[in-house]
């Protein structure tokens, strides 16, 4: 059978890029270790006020972890607790994040920080802030009349 000289090409072009790609996802995944946002923490929507760390919202410091400080947000219709937050610049902040109710967004604007908080699960993302600023949390899942309303804020302070 005689196959075209520019079909040949096409065909080894073809196979190669998705030989290139398939080897990027598995490098990227199986050595670089990067992967979806599991959903493997869950909690209880119901008990989330009395659940660790949830009972005690905001920054908190804390010791031999990878990162300096865990920020925890509830979100629930139509607010975020707090309201507000202080956190110094350049500190690797590990943000704990769920909610009560609905599904709510957590979208930190100006930053690539941007999950769903869903009932029953708890969304976590390690970010480092070297910007001073204010930073506005808004909620990007339409939850309600509320939604509009609903925002927090992260200053960021030297
Ligand atoms: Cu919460 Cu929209």
């Amino acid at each position: 059978m005689h196959i075209h000289k520019f079909e040949k090409i096409w065909l080894i072009f073809g196979i190669t890029t998705l030989l290139v790609f398939l080897s990027v996802i598995g490098v990227s995944a199986f050595y670089l270790g990067n992967q979806p946002p599991s959903c493997l923490a869950t909690i209880n929507p119901e008990k989330v006020d009395t659940t660790a760390p949830f009972d005690k919202p905001g920054l908190k410091k804390v010791e031999g972890k990878e990162w300096d400080y865990e920020l925890v947000f509830v979100a629930s219709a139509f607010a975020y607790n707090p309201g507000q937050v202080e956190v110094p610049k350049g500190a690797k902040v590990k943000v704990i994040a769920t909610t009560k109710d609905v599904i709510h967004g957590f979208e930190v604007a100006g930053t690539n920080i941007n999950m769903m908080l869903e009932p029953g699960f708890i969304s976590e993302y390690v970010t480092t802030f070297d910007k001073a600023g204010e930073y506005l949390i808004v909620c990007n899942e339409y939850c309600g009349v509320g939604h509009h309303m609903m925002s927090s804020k992260i200053e960021v302070v030297e």
